[in-house]
């Protein structure tokens, strides 16, 4: 008999447990609810690029494709990107005739010159100032380059594949020109997830090549990005 009296006066005896059940379940779901109420940098719902600033991105790339000399002249676009156009054979011929002129020498000058040069760069090339989907704003990517000379065609190639969310790492051949490593350190402060450093002089198909990619890989590392693929 005196067992039964201990054992009902236990506070884990089966009449209380039912309440110790509830207690935890109402304690849990409070904080739950408080805890899914704080908003996280990955869940947060990305605002699109509106059809404004779709247009206006258009016309920056415009822009970027009318510096480039004789370009309009010899490649035509829209006709390119319709094969079935009657006119595109003579299109196609004249624009694989067309190339690529880097020797410019005034190209950054006029980048150079202006008071914002950062701003400038921005507005020319189109760099992208915000994810373009909520996918690829919560996989960031990190991309290693191994460059050596011509800003003018790193400027076209990288704002083809700049995403503001993403990691760059630009190693500079150590044989570059002081010009063009200096060009490089100004793109470098535009820019905060474009990390760039000289490597040593490469040679053609060197060990240097690969010691340069881990390299970047590691200074990809340092910078406590949130990557998920190095490319
Ligand atoms: C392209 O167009 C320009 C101007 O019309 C012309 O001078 C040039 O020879 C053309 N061809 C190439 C391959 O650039």
């Amino acid at each position: 008999m005196s067992v039964r009296i201990h054992f009902r006066r236990n506070l884990f005896s089966f009449r209380h447990i039912e309440k110790w059940i509830f207690t935890f379940y109402i304690f849990f779901k409070i904080a739950f609810t408080f805890y899914s109420s704080i908003p996280s940098d990955e869940t947060e719902i990305l605002e699109p690029y509106s059809i404004v600033e779709f247009k206006q991105l258009k016309k920056r790339i415009s822009i970027a494709l009318d510096i480039l000399l004789s370009f309009r002249e010899n490649v035509s676009c829209p006709i390119l990107f319709n094969p079935e156009d009657q006119r595109y054979p003579e299109a196609a011929a004249k624009a694989s005739k067309w190339y690529f002129e880097s020797s410019d020498w005034n190209f950054w000058r006029q980048f150079e010159a202006t008071p914002n040069t950062c701003e400038a760069l921005q507005k020319t090339f189109s760099f992208f100032t915000k994810p373009l989907s909520q996918v690829e704003a919560e996989y960031p990517l990190a991309y290693g380059m191994l460059v050596y000379k011509d800003i003018k065609q790193l400027l076209y190639v990288l704002s083809a594949f700049y995403q503001p969310q993403n990691a760059y790492c630009i190693a500079i051949d150590g044989r570059s020109s002081g010009a063009f490593k200096t060009q490089l350190q100004t793109i470098q402060t535009c820019f905060p997830n474009i990390h760039v450093f000289v490597t040593k002089r490469i040679e053609y198909c060197g060990p240097q090549i690969p010691e340069a990619v881990l390299t970047c890989v590691d200074k990809l590392n340092e910078r406590n990005h949130p990557w998920k693929y190095f490319q």
